[in-house]
Order: structure tokens, then C-alpha cells, then sequence
């Protein structure tokens, strides 16, 4: 029986958990049980730098290997401790309407002789999946980014890793802000939603979250700031998504254009606010953007145990020829759901349970009052 062979690769924007996640795959497959127990032969080949590496790589040519390498269970046997991607990555999409390169990765795919693709990526790097699904490619998904906007999944590999950096960073911000009796704002990633900030913000007791699912009202921010002034307070935090804005206003960019996917880069709205709020309140005010420090370093300990289920259930997927899926995580169960549920979609915050309108923080109530009177009879 030949070998079947395995591409995988990780697009769009790095993140930590990625490597843990590749690591589990090539290991599951690679598990020589699976072929006594009549599940397969494989081998893995590591695609580099996303889809870039399938665009550019020259499978008949020695160059080969600058886009592919084969990967053994001793080449990742560390890689669950490594933050970023081992395998590379890149924002490139094939299917770009001003350059469309997917016949190319289509052919490439058969050059390889890629039997499945294990792709590792937010919407973009899926949505193109789930095309190349369309035209007859084998693909199994993994969801990962910082942003944890994907429908259909509660965990996104590298969100959480990116939460405890928010935390440990605003845990600095704080003495800082604290000897100089400063309001500090500080800007999260996220793109249009505001996981990142509000859940960043929660775990860092932040005084006030903004997220782009509620546009906020300058005014209320400064009297919210000038009361926790007159009630003592030395200092504050106050978490601001990038996609977050003013009521009435459009997001803040910080360079003009879209990416080849046609998005906005999203920046710049913690500096805008910090002025505005020193200009209204008098405070001394300053902002920090933690940008792509959220990204890097390496997973936390959450993340390296998800990227290892994700990896495992993603070689589940190939083994029993179940193609067209993403490996996805539901109240606390490890599941699938196919590509074509994701494409197009964003999962938001929702307002009216996780978050308080009046004091731009997270969710007031838990126990919403149907589940109290249940658990008191
Ligand atoms: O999607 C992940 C993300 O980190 C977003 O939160 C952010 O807007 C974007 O990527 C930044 O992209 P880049 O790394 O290309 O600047």
C-alpha cells in the first residue's frame, strides 16, 4: 500500500499555539500504530510560509526545499514550546481577485502528490481551504487566532496566550501608571471584534473596556474617568479594541488600503482617545499600542494542550477520510464542523450578555435570573 501524503501549512497572522498544534499532527500520523490498526500510512510533508510556499514552491526543481520540508517525529519533538510558526507564514491569498494564483497551488497540490492538506488558520487561510475543497482538494482545518472571531468554535488557538500577554503587559502598565498618577489606554488587536479586549481586559481588571460591538461614547469615557478620580482612584486602565470607535465615527486606520483578503489595517484609536481624554479631563494621559506582542512569545500551557487536540483530531478527520471539516471545540468537547459553516462569518461579543453598556465593562450579571430561580428551586 503507498503512503498516503500529508501537506500542512499555517496562513495568515502567527500566533502562539501553532506550533503545538503541527507537532500533533505530524506525530499522529506518524504513529506506526495506524497502520496495524488498518487507519493508513503517512507521510507529512511542512509547507512553508502558508500559501505563498504553494504558489512559489518548484516540486520538479532542487529548490524544492525551500518551500517543503519533510517532517519526522524528531524534527517537532520541541516544537510545542515554540511561540510563532516553525513552518512560516504569510497573509498571501491564492485566490487574490487581482492575481489569482490557485491554479497554480492547485497543480503544485498534484505535483507533491498531496493525498490531504492540513490547513492552520483564522478566516481567510480557511475560507481559501474551503475553496480548494470546492475544486477537489482533500482539506482538514485548524482554527487558529488571536482574535477568536470564528463561528462555530469557543476556542481559537493563540487567544488565549494572548490574553495572558495583554494581562501580564497592563500588570506592568499599572505601577507605572500608578507612581505618576496616570490614565493609561491601551490598545488590543482584534480586528472587528472585541474578544481580545474585553476578555484581556477582564483577566487585567481593566476600569474600562472598548469593543468594536458597541461604539462608545467619548463624553461617557471621561466622566466615567473623572468619577473614578473623585472617588480616589490614582490611576486607571482602559482597554480599547483596534476595531473599537466613537458612535458615529469610523474605525481608526493606520495605513491607507486593504490586504490581498481586503482588509482595513485597523490603529491607532488608543493614542485619539488618550488625547482627547487628557484634553477633556486634564489628566495626564498616555497611550500604548501592544500590537504584535500579543502574538509572539511562546503558548501558554492552554495552548499547547489545545494545539495538541486540535492536531490529534485533525489527523481523526484524515484517517477516516472525513474531508471538508474544521476541528473546533464546543462547551468543553472537541468536534468538528464543516469549512462551508465558517466562510463569510465572524463570531461578535454579544452585547447583551457579556458585556455592561453603562459602565463599558464586561458582563454584570452570570447567572441570568431563569438559572438563579432553577438552582433555588
Ligand atoms: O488577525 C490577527 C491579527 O493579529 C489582527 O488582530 C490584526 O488586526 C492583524 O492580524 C494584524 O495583521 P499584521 O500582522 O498583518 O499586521
Amino acid at each position: 500500500m503507498r503512503e498516503s501524503r500529508i501537506g500542512v501549512l499555517t496562513s495568515g497572522g502567527d500566533c502562539a499555539g501553532i506550533n503545538p498544534a503541527v507537532k500533533w499532527v505530524v506525530k499522529t500520523a506518524l504513529d506506526e500504530r495506524l497502520q496495524r490498526e488498518g487507519r493508513g500510512q503517512y507521510d507529512v510533508l511542512g509547507i512553508k510560509d502558508g500559501w505563498k510556499g504553494l504558489i512559489e514552491v518548484q516540486p520538479e526543481e532542487p529548490s524544492v526545499q525551500d518551500y517543503i520540508v519533510p517532517l519526522s517525529q524528531e524534527i517537532v519533538r520541541t516544537w510545542d514550546r515554540y511561540g510563532g510558526s516553525m513552518l512560516g507564514t504569510s497573509r498571501t491569498n491564492p485566490y487574490d481577485p487581482k492575481n489569482d494564483q490557485s491554479k497554480r497551488v492547485l497543480a503544485n497540490i498534484e505535483k507533491l502528490r498531496l493525498d490531504a492538506l492540513v490547513v492552520i488558520g483564522g478566516d481567510d487561510t480557511l475560507g481559501v481551504a474551503h475553496r480548494l475543497e470546492k475544486e477537489g482538494v482533500n482539506v482538514v482545518g485548524i482554527p487558529k487566532t488571536i482574535d477568536k472571531d470564528l463561528p462555530e468554535t469557543d476556542y481559537t488557538l493563540g487567544f488565549e496566550s494572548a490574553v495572558n500577554i495583554i494581562t501580564e503587559e497592563i500588570d506592568r502598565l499599572r505601577t507605572t501608571a500608578g507612581s505618576h498618577k496616570r490614565i493609561f489606554v491601551v490598545e488590543t488587536m482584534g480586528r472587528h471584534t472585541g474578544w481580545l479586549a474585553l476578555k484581556g481586559g477582564e483577566s487585567s481588571g481593566a476600569y474600562i473596556i472598548l469593543i468594536p460591538e458597541h461604539d462608545f461614547s467619548p463624553d461617557k469615557v471621561n466622566e466615567l474617568v473623572v468619577e473614578a478620580r473623585r472617588g480616589g482612584a490614582r490611576y486607571d486602565i482602559i482597554v480599547v479594541a483596534e476595531g473599537a470607535k466613537p458612535s458615529g465615527a469610523v474605525e481608526f486606520i493606520r495605513q491607507e488600503g486593504v490586504d490581498s483578503f481586503g482588509h482595513k489595517f485597523l490603529g491607532g484609536v488608543a493614542e485619539s482617545l488618550a488625547r482627547e481624554i487628557q484634553e477633556a479631563t486634564k489628566l495626564e494621559t498616555r497611550s500604548i499600542n501592544l500590537s504584535h506582542l500579543q502574538r509572539g512569545g511562546a503558548p501558554c500551557a492552554y495552548d499547547r494542550r489545545m494545539g495538541r487536540y486540535f492536531g490529534i483530531a485533525a489527523m481523526d478527520l484524515v484517517t477516516t477520510g472525513c474531508f471538508g471539516n474544521m476541528v473546533c471545540v464546543r462547551n468543553g468537547k472537541i468536534t468538528t464542523c464543516p469549512l462551508t459553516n465558517i466562510v463569510g462569518r465572524l463570531k461578535f461579543v454579544d452585547v447583551d450578555t457579556q458585556y455592561d453598556v453603562e459602565r463599558y465593562n464586561g458582563q454584570r450579571t452570570i447567572l441570568r435570573t431563569l438559572e438563579v430561580k432553577h438552582v433555588s428551586g
